[in-house]
């Protein structure tokens, strides 16, 4: 097997360092990226007249074939010729002779490599926003349905304020919302087109970069060659984007698994999207979410793995860029695959009927309300926080709580307690209170859902549609 760099060399490669340096294995998912760019770069070639109309057409003929072979399972890929550019290439030569040999005109495998990631991560890119979208309307439609379930809010994972089920839910819309931004934010830069740079100092052939980044709808053409071949802050951008989802993802996962236990029993998830136990009988187990939260794990650790691959790195390409690629797959991989699951999760899971003396554990979740009052009525908050405290402690040692104390309990602890004050520190009345710009009373809840609504209802403008 000739390989197209072999002019200059008198010994044949090692077999293992054959292995070693071939990427083919995994790169060939990018066959049809690596086909459009050839094409538009040969298209772009005739043009300018740089060959040919007649040998444009030959090749870009040669190259729609080897599209339809590779769809049709046909091409065979070897590890000898490295790459799938250079498996592309052999087999063009074999389809159309020598005349494949001028598509390499003005180009080198290092533009053309950091152009097939771009279109890779440009596609998958525009599918994790819809993914994420699609994952935020079933996220609405079951925040509609608990506008009036009444929860604790946690902090410390100790029971904290009553919430509303729906601004729970609403909160990790918010998160995905963001996600999604980053993620367009990150596309843009993702989509400029790095033809022409060749190998690191550009071309000398009177080649048009503009039309090439305009067949393949870029936005425009990288502006320094050296940076093009050996930049991946694009696909660095896309992990972390990703990273922060998977964090995002992760945290809801924690409290699914929580919600599931029987000491919380608060939600019900379908037994499509749950496993059991090869020994115990009575266990139905979250997996898929915690599968999910574990995927994180390994996405961060692709991350990390970019950041590293590039650390230090000289100007301009090195082979160890080649690295840069499975953890890019993976991380789109289990992205889409968490995003998809997750979704299937959730819109099937129940919230079960959760009666409120049974969330109040301890019944104390009123208290802050207990201070507010208190304050209402002119006592400085610090004092009414001290007062509400030393109430907390007195129930605490009579064994009741906050929703069972008298009020002549009350007013031997401070005279400022009236009758009014059981209205104040009902669940209901606590959480209707809460009606400041994004609190949790309902009608800040409803608002929320509205402006989420209509957000999800903007048709998305792609990063590369016409
Ligand atoms: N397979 C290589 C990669 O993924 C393509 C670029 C090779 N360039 C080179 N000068 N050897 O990075």
């Amino acid at each position: 097997m000739k390989k197209p760099w072999s002019g200059r060399f008198k010994k044949p490669t090692d077999i293992l360092m054959e292995k070693f340096s071939a990427s083919i294995s995994f790169d060939r998912r990018l066959y049809a990226y690596d086909i459009a760019g050839s094409i538009a770069h040969c298209q772009m070639l005739g043009k300018c007249k740089i060959i040919t109309q007649t040998d444009s057409k030959k090749i870009i003929g040669g190259l729609k074939r080897i599209l339809k072979e590779f769809e049709s399972g046909k091409f065979e890929c070897d590890d000898r010729l490295e790459d799938i550019h250079m498996n592309i290439e052999n087999r063009l030569t074999e389809l159309i002779g020598s005349v494949a040999g001028k598509l390499h005109t003005a180009r080198s495998r290092n533009d053309q490599v950091s152009l097939d990631i771009r279109l890779y991560l440009r596609d998958e890119g525009e599918e994790v926003v819809q993914l994420i979208k699609i994952l935020a309307k079933t996220l609405l439609v079951l925040a509609r349905k608990h506008t009036n379930t009444i929860i604790p809010g946690f902090t410390h994972m100790q029971q904290a304020q009553p919430i509303l089920l729906a601004h729970h839910l609403l909160a990790y819309i918010e998160m995905l919302l963001r996600d999604q931004e980053r993620m367009k934010d990150a596309l843009k830069r993702i989509n400029i087109m790095p033809l022409g740079s060749a190998a690191l100092a550009g071309t000398g052939f009177p080649i048009d970069r503009k039309y090439t980044a305009k067949l393949l709808n870029f936005s425009e053409a990288s502006h320094n060659s050296i940076d093009a071949v050996s930049d991946r802050d694009f696909a660095i951008e896309f992990c972390s984007t990703i990273a922060i989802l998977m964090m995002h993802l992760s945290r809801f996962c924690e409290e699914i698994v929580l919600w599931c236990s029987s000491e919380f029993d608060w939600l019900e998830l379908s037994d499509s999207y749950t496993t059991g136990s090869s020994i115990m009988p009575q266990k139905k187990n979250p997996d898929a979410a915690e599968l999910i939260r574990g995927k994180s794990g390994r996405v961060y650790g692709n991350l990390v793995s970019l950041l590293t691959l590039m650390k230090s790195l000289p100007l301009a390409y090195n082979k160890d860029l080649q690295e840069d690629k499975e953890p890019i797959f993976d991380t789109v991989d289990t992205s889409k695959m968490s995003l998809s699951i997750f979704n299937g999760m959730i819109k099937s899971a129940r919230f079960k009927k959760i009666p409120l003396h049974r969330l109040d554990i301890s019944g104390f979740l009123t208290a802050t309300d207990m201070a507010d009052y208190l304050a209402e009525k002119g006592v400085p908050f610090r004092m009414a926080h001290e007062i509400t405290g030393k109430t907390v402690a007195h129930c605490i040692e009579s064994g009741g709580n906050l929703q069972n104390i008298t009020l002549k309990e009350l007013k031997n602890i401070s005279a400022y307690f009236e009758k009014d004050v059981f209205e104040h520190i009902k669940l209901e009345n606590s959480v209707q209170k809460k009606n400041v710009y994004g609190g949790t009373a309902k009608k800040q809840v409803e608002a929320q859902i509205a402006r989420i609504d209509k957000k999800l209802k903007n048709k998305p403008k792609l990063s590369h549609s016409k």
